[in-house]
């Protein structure tokens, strides 16, 4: 088990760099299974979450290549295979697999997908697309086994606009006869960067990062190559880093329309943050003030950013509230704070936070990806050293993180 070990309260600058975004690339992988041909993938971020993907890939049989954040895939020698529990439950992208090998091979073969436990994350509107387009699915307790003679296009409407079941509609309808609508679909910038790579390889998608989709199924897909869009969420974890021990730090790399509702959200507590076309520089706010947070799908404000921003809110004026709208179990974080001298109560899906209260350095423990984050974001301001225990969660989604944060002074270590 690693652990990260902060010493905290010192003053951050210089610069941090983006790295690709973890939940455009891990549905990027997959879609290079519909291409005949080589693909190439760019700006991949060095996260284990890329290299569980990867591994479904090889063992399905595809070819990879890989140098410095490039990688390059032959599919030519993949074949529909049941798709092993212990891999399916490695990540929640896992399921990707699955709409792509129904949609090349008409046939596929998995076990429900795995991921942060801050929820009960049902497949149900994945599923109910894959039957809208003419598949039969077979559940056995938590086994899928899906296939086809036909994928014909539909219209189809999901109950809330998710991103997963967005982005499996999506795999399967591109190849599917005739077109298929997709309403109340997810508007986050990386159904955008997987829309985008699809069309490069010759598909036909209109519409993406809008709430209806329009997709024309093709028969076949040539070679192509994308470029992975800047993290968001990476970038608003370091951003929420700055305001709160920032001196003229900067982020870089970054697409600030992206993080536009929480540059809106730290502006409106106080802090001062000058956005330019791909950097922000931000200060530290000397008085916060307590602000109201309510998640909800792009564009309004990531669920993926409440628990980075829960440290934040400690040191707020007052008693800021964080609505979780879409997860019933993501506030798991907020134990942990509490542990190191934050003042929080948890009603459902509301968290109540205040402010300000000195942090002290503790033993803690990551309980998934952005809660992991939000301990590491308590330990740099807490007094003292902080343990994080279970920092596997972090590295699932953080790349190198601890040198980026060394870089600017931070300090902090890691130890397997
Ligand atoms: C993606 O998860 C992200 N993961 C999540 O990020 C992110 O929190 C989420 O989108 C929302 O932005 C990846 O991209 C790999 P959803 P996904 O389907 O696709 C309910 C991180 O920290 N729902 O949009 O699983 C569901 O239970 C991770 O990087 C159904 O009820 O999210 C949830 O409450 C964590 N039935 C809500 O919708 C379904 O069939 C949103 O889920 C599908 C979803």
């Amino acid at each position: 088990m690693s652990k990260i070990i902060i010493e905290g309260n010192h003053e951050l600058t210089g610069k941090i760099n983006i790295s690709g975004a973890k939940n455009s690339t891990l549905a990027l992988i997959p879609a290079a299974i519909l291409c005949d041909d080589e693909v190439t993938i760019t700006n991949v971020p060095e996260i284990s979450d890329t290299k569980a993907m990867e591994e479904i890939l090889t063992y399905l049989g595809a070819k990879l290549k890989e140098e410095k954040g490039i990688i390059t895939i032959d599919p030519k020698n993949i074949e529909s295979k049941e798709i092993p529990e212990e891999i399916s439950r490695k990540l929640r992208a896992s399921y990707y697999f699955m709409s792509a090998l129904l949609s090349k091979y008409k046939n596929a073969c998995m076990y429900f997908p795995g991921g942060c436990s801050i929820g009960s994350r049902p497949i149900d509107q994945t599923l109910k697309g894959y039957r809208a387009l003419g598949a039969t699915v077979i559940e056995e307790g938590n086994k899928y086994t899906v296939f086809a003679d036909k994928l014909i296009g539909a219209e189809i409407y999901l109950d809330m606009p998710s991103v997963g079941a967005t982005v499996n509609t999506l795999l399967v309808a591109v190849k599917a006869e005739g077109i298929t609508t997709i309403n109340n679909a997810a508007k986050e910038p990386e159904i955008v960067n997987i829309a985008t790579f699809l069309n490069n390889m010759g598909a036909n998608i209109k519409g993406a990062g809008t709430s209806i989709i329009k997709i024309e199924g093709v028969k076949n897909l040539h070679k192509a190559s994308i470029e992975v869009i800047p993290d968001r969420i990476e970038a608003g974890t370091y951003m929420i880093v700055a305001a709160l021990l920032g001196k003229d730090l900067i982020i870089e790399n970054i697409i600030p329309e992206h993080v536009e509702s929480l540059i809106l959200k730290l502006k409106e507590s106080g802090v001062k943050i000058n956005v330019n076309r791909d950097h922000c520089v931000i200060n530290k706010g000397d008085y916060l003030k307590s602000i109201k947070i309510k998640t909800l799908g792009f564009p309004g404000f990531p669920t993926d950013l409440q628990q980075p921003l829960a440290t934040f809110l400690t040191q707020c004026n007052g008693v800021s509230t964080i609505e979780e709208t879409l997860y019933e179990n993501r506030f798991k974080n907020l134990e942990q704070l509490e542990k190191m001298g934050s003042k929080v109560k948890v009603d459902v899906k509301k968290g109540y936070i205040t402010g300000p209260t000195p942090l002290k350095g503790k033993v803690v423990e990551a309980t998934d990806l952005r809660g992991g984050a939000c301990l590491v974001i308590a330990g740099l301001i807490a007094e003292g050293t902080t343990t994080i225990e279970n920092a596997e969660h972090i590295l699932r989604g953080y790349s190198n993180i601890v040198e980026k944060l060394q870089e600017v002074g931070a300090k902090i270590k890691i130890e397997q």
